[in-house]
């Protein structure tokens, strides 16, 4: 099991995510999917393990800039982190290319956990047919290397529990949806944190009320929604 970092997270899944597991973290924008992923990045760094981040929107700077701004210094581990950025059409153009170049930076650097933040802007760039190929050639190049990993995705405008193309969560070992419920137009929303599928683990169901604050996520698992 690796630790998430955050610690009610942890609880809902009975200790964090199975070693080697591919977990997608699906919410729409602002619900805290690269806050809880860098969470995981960051509790991997302070374990000694080497992390990789790739990010198709953000540079090294600014992901660093983000994570300090809910308490996590990346910088004094900046031997240990590795920014990998791709961009998107790129890698719409040759997946050839992903696959044998990718596994070869994991290798040199020894990645035990990656974040991959956001795959949205890929997904857009393919069909059904290639979209599915684009996901199977990520998920075989982190099942080869033996990598824990977080893909964040934008979800589905009406089913927060639902990837945007639907076809993420079935390539995926695992998917927690995060999301905003609305008792009504005028109330502050809540957030809700719902692990919705976990290969192997006997994990709750429940959406569970969490926070973004100045330290990261933090989520209630002990709390009910309403
Ligand atoms: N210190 C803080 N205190 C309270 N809320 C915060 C704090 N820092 C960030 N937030 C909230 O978290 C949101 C950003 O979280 P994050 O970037 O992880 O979301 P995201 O789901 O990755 O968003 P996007 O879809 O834009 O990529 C902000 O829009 C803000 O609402
Ligand atoms: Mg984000």
């Amino acid at each position: 099991m690796l630790k998430t970092g955050i610690e009610g997270l942890d609880a809902l899944l009975g200790g964090g995510i199975p070693e080697g597991h591919i977990v997608a973290v699906v919410g729409s924008y602002g619900t805290g999917k690269t806050t809880l992923g860098l969470h995981f990045i960051y509790e991997g760094l302070k374990n000694g393990e080497s992390c990789m981040i790739i990010s198709f929107d953000e540079d090294e700077q600014s992901i660093i800039d983000n994570a300090r701004s809910v308490g996590m210094d990346m910088e004094s581990f900046s031997d240990r982190l590795h920014v990998v950025r791709l961009e998107a059409a790129e890698v719409r153009r040759s997946l050839e290319k992903l696959e044998s170049d990718l596994p070869e930076v994991i290798g040199s650097v020894g990645t035990k956990r990656m974040l991959i933040d956001s795959i949205s802007v890929l997904e857009t760039l393919f069909d059904d047919a290639g979209r599915y190929q684009m996901l199977a050639t990520f998920r075989k190049i982190l099942k080869n290397a033996g990598i824990t990993a977080i893909i964040t995705s934008e979800a589905d405008k009406y089913h927060p529990t639902t990837s945007k193309y639907g076809l993420l969560e079935y390539v995926c070992d695992g998917l927690i949806s995060l999301k905003v419920i609305r008792k009504s137009e005028l109330d502050e929303p809540t957030l809700g944190l719902e692990v919705v599928k976990m290969r192997r683990v006997r994990h709750s169901r429940k959406p569970k009320p969490y926070m973004i604050t100045d330290s990261g996520i933090v989520v209630y698992e002990e709390a009910e929604i309403f």
